[in-house]
């Protein structure tokens, strides 16, 4: 009897399934039009399930790694709330999606460490997706292990195609298994996609995609491709978008920004995008970031010192302050290159932050090495430093040097570089101590809610009494007490 009635069951949930492939009648070539259509595609089918669960499904952009992931969850947000997903913040959510980092080991498994627990939620939610994307997706032996491994995920994606989601969302809906698209490389930049920022008053803006420097660490060329601008006219379009949204301060972004536009077949330098930029009326305050010290032009030095707009704070990476391992780091610029290079921009910008990135342990570094650094750090006085333990990457020429460091060595370094460098940022700190500097309130204090938080031009953090209202404000604020590496301060 159990037989008749399972086989009926099968047979009826066969006649109520929606032949979901035969909505896609005629994709447009285009883009962005295609993802439009597959949005809305998307958007019936999610309409759907919503009205056979009886509530909305929810989303979720869990984002690892730097300021180019945190912007593509931004637009990878943007395109799920045009769907129709309620956005939320915890994997608990119906459709999960994970934007990767592989810069270091450690972010990988971190992923693989939150995927493990997928699966069990998986069991307990049958509506459930689990999306991957990013720079990890990118390397051919995570997806095998995915694919061997990990097959309750629904879909994998790369670096080059993130504005496809919402076609391989419908790819997924159609076809019952895993969809995976991985390109190697593009030279495709698709413009008007949407995006939901994360803050209503700042956003990051892309101004190129991919690396060509080849630092021997590191696998960002790998995985993020060839280097590609876009047009200066697309650029300007989006800020004056985001301006017109409410948008006073812009973060641009790019890996190497200091060789913008060399590609372009009308060719503009970083430094003239910048004076563009600068005229955009109602916007207030302009950062980017990354710069290369090789590429970081005396043009480049002169808009910071006459553009008002552009903030008071370059993070320049060092990774290592000894020649020697920065020849081998493929970095093409030498210990004194850096310091005087800081000297000129000191002399443009008298009172500039610097921020900078330190790996510790590369191949072969020796103690006298390891002091060149420390030697750096002393001289230059950043406000704050990320420091890595070098993490070898397969596939990247340092991962094959001779010499790998070992571990109590590297830990020991590390732990004297980090002294050095909190030591040197609260000196560098303490010098606006009585000043009165203007302020882009960003949000309420987390601590403490009489309190709201704000960063001045040059980057540094003050809390003072204030309320929600001023948030996405610039006021100035008397910088009261120095605390290390943060103020307190008071309106003026
Ligand atoms: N190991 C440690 N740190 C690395 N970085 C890049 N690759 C590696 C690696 N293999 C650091 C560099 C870079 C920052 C984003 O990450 O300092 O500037
Ligand atoms: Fe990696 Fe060097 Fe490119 Fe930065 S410039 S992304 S460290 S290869």
């Amino acid at each position: 009897m159990e037989k008749v009635s399972e086989k009926q069951m099968t047979t009826d949930v066969i006649e109520e399934q929606t032949d979901y492939a035969a909505w896609d009648t005629h994709p447009p070539d285009a883009e962005p039009q295609r993802q439009f259509y597959y949005m809305e595609l998307c958007r019936r089918w999610l309409k759907e399930q919503q009205d056979r669960l009886g509530r909305p499904l929810t989303a979720a952009v869990i984002t690892f790694g730097c300021q180019m992931n945190a912007r593509d969850s931004e637009k990878l947000r943007g395109i799920l709330e045009n769907i129709g997903y309620e956005m939320s913040d915890t994997e608990a959510a119906d459709f999960v999606i994970y934007n990767t980092c592989t810069v270091r080991e450690n972010a990988n498994l971190r992923v693989y460490g939150r995927l493990g627990r997928m699966k069990h939620e998986k069991e307990k939610n049958p509506d459930k997706r689990i999306a991957l994307c990013g720079c990890m997706m990118q390397e051919s032996e995570v997806v095998e292990k995915l694919k061997k491994s990990y097959r309750f995920v629904d879909i994998i994606f790369g670096t080059h195609n993130i504005f496809k989601m919402a076609e391989l969302i419908f790819r997924r809906i159609c076809e019952d298994h895993m969809v995976i698209d991985i390109w190697k490389d593009t030279d495709m930049i698709v413009e008007d996609l949407p995006n939901d920022r994360k803050y209503s008053f700042k956003t990051g803006i892309n101004i190129m995609f991919g690396c060509n420097n080849f630092c021997s660490y590191c696998i960002v060329p790998y995985v993020r491709g060839r280097e590609r601008s876009r047009q200066p006219d697309d650029i300007i379009r989006e800020i004056e978008q985001a301006v017109s949204d409410g948008v006073v301060e812009v973060m641009l972004l790019g890996q190497n920004v200091n060789s913008y536009g060399k590609t372009l077949a009308e060719p503009i330098s970083f430094a003239q995008l910048l004076r563009r930029i600068c005229r955009i009326e109602g916007l207030l305050r302009i950062r980017f970031m990354t710069s290369h010290p090789k590429d970081l032009s005396d043009e480049l030095i002169q808009v910071m010192a006459e553009e008002p707009k552009i903030c008071r704070h370059l993070h320049l990476p060092l990774q290592s302050g000894s020649s020697e391992i920065l020849k081998r780091m493929n970095r093409r610029y030498t210990k004194k290159d850096y310091l005087e290079l800081v000297d000129k921009l000191r002399k443009a910008c008298p009172d500039i932050s610097l921020t900078t990135d330190i790996i510790v342990g590369f191949p072969g570094e020796t103690e006298e090495d390891f002091l060149e650094t420390m030697d750096v750090v002393e001289r230059v006085g950043y406000d704050s430093a990320y420091t890595f333990i070098y993490s070898k990457r397969t596939g990247t020429p340092a991962a094959v040097m001779d010499d790998q460091i070992p571990e109590s060595v590297v830990k020991d370094r590390f732990d004297r570089l980090l002294k050095k460098v909190q030591e040197k940022a609260a000196a560098a700190c303490e010098r606006f101590e009585g000043r009165t500097e203007m302020v882009l309130v960003e949000e309420i204090n987390s601590q403490d809610p009489h309190l709201v938080t704000g960063r001045l031009s040059h980057n540094l953090v003050v809390h003072f009494p204030g309320d929600a209202s001023l948030i996405g404000h610039l006021v100035p604020v008397k910088l009261t007490e120095c605390h290390n590496f943060y103020y307190m301060g008071e309106r003026a």
